[in-house]
């Protein structure tokens, strides 16, 4: 099926533009809404009543669902409050699978607990038919002495020795905090959090659709990771800089032929049926006891380039017939 604006940030009213996406024909679809949290974006007022806001999410959300395929997922990016309003709703369209605890704190909101993370829903169009792939992440360290944050006991010997199945709280994936990483726009997402989506749900080749693109995250995510993407924005001048980022954006976050998701010079996400092959690229630890102290390290060169307006961006240097990375070891 050829898709309209596959591959583009096209500017305008999402609402409108999903009605020219057909049913049934996205793999993944993303949505970082505005939060009604009275954000200063350019083109968008972001403080509707209450109802109206709900009415207008339920739009939307319905649109996405209709245009998820059968094997496909849909994500919610938002503050708990919202996300209750959407599960309840989304619980009649979609087949709930997980609500992601991410880790990263919020605004406080008067007489409250200080809110700490951000949630996002996972729903499947179809439980049975879901595209689903298991993910790891590395073991979490102490950042002076490298030792594994968690106590594993006797159990040490066990662990994987790249690290943990991703589980539906997410605490490695930080914020773009500082001013120079960050575009013109008030709450740019990682780049690094879609890759995990994107590799959890979707094949190569398949399609991602984000309906508040913002600055292109989702489809920088999507290219890298050589997935094609759809992305709708309201306001022209973020279109233009997510056009020019992915300009500059390539298909090779992969180790070998295996598509992996990078954080500077480290590789925060990678599939679990993926690492018999992908193994060979890391220095594993002789000895199981030395899961402990010694951190996982690729033998590989990779080169972090200067940073681009947004998030970090890797160029990996190839060679080989079958784009393994230049076998230059390190040290
Ligand atoms: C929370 S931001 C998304 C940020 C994005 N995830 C990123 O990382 O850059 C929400 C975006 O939705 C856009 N927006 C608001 N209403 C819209 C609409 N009806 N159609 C398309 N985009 C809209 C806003 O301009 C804003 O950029």
């Amino acid at each position: 099926m050829i898709l309209p604006y596959r591959n583009e940030i096209i500017q305008g009213d999402c609402l409108g533009l999903l009605k020219h996406i057909p049913d049934n024909s996205i793999d993944m679809t993303f949505a970082d809404p505005p939060f009604n949290l009275k954000k200063g974006y350019k083109s968008y007022r972001d403080s509707l009543a209450l109802q109206e806001y709900l009415d207008w999410c339920e739009q939307w959300i319905s649109e996405m669902v209709r245009v998820t395929k059968p094997t496909g997922s849909i994500f919610l990016h938002n503050i708990p409050k919202w996300l209750t309003y959407y599960a309840t709703f989304l619980n009649q369209i979609a087949v709930f699978k997980h609500w992601i605890s991410w880790d990263a704190p919020t605004s406080p909101m008067g007489k409250t607990l200080q809110p700490n993370h951000y949630g996002i829903l996972f729903y499947a169009k179809k439980a049975k038919e879901l595209k689903f792939y298991e993910v790891r992440y590395p073991h979490k360290r102490d950042r002076k002495s490298s030792y594994l944050s968690k106590d594993y006991g006797g159990k040490k010997g066990g662990l994987h020795p790249f690290g943990s199945l991703v589980s539906d709280v997410w605490t490695d994936i930080h914020r773009v905090k500082h001013n120079k990483y960050r575009d013109e726009h008030p709450c740019q997402l990682p780049v690094h959090l879609l890759e995990r989506l994107i590799l959890m749900t979707t094949d190569e080749n398949d399609t991602v659709l984000d309906p508040f693109s913002g600055t292109g995250t989702t489809a920088i995510a999507a290219k890298r990771l050589g997935r094609n993407y759809i992305g709708f924005e309201l306001d022209p001048d973020y279109v233009q800089i997510a056009e020019n980022k992915l300009a500059q954006e390539s298909s090779n976050s992969k180790l070998g032929d295996y598509w992996v998701s990078f954080y500077l010079d480290k590789v925060v996400t990678l599939r679990d049926d993926d690492w018999q092959s992908l193994q060979e690229f890391f220095y594993l630890p002789t000895r199981p006891e030395e899961i402990d102290t010694v951190p996982i390290t690729l033998k590989s060169i990779v080169q972090v380039p200067a940073r681009l307006n947004g998030d970090n961006k890797m160029v990996i240097q190839r060679g080989g017939q079958n784009n393994c990375l230049q076998k230059n070891m390190l040290f």
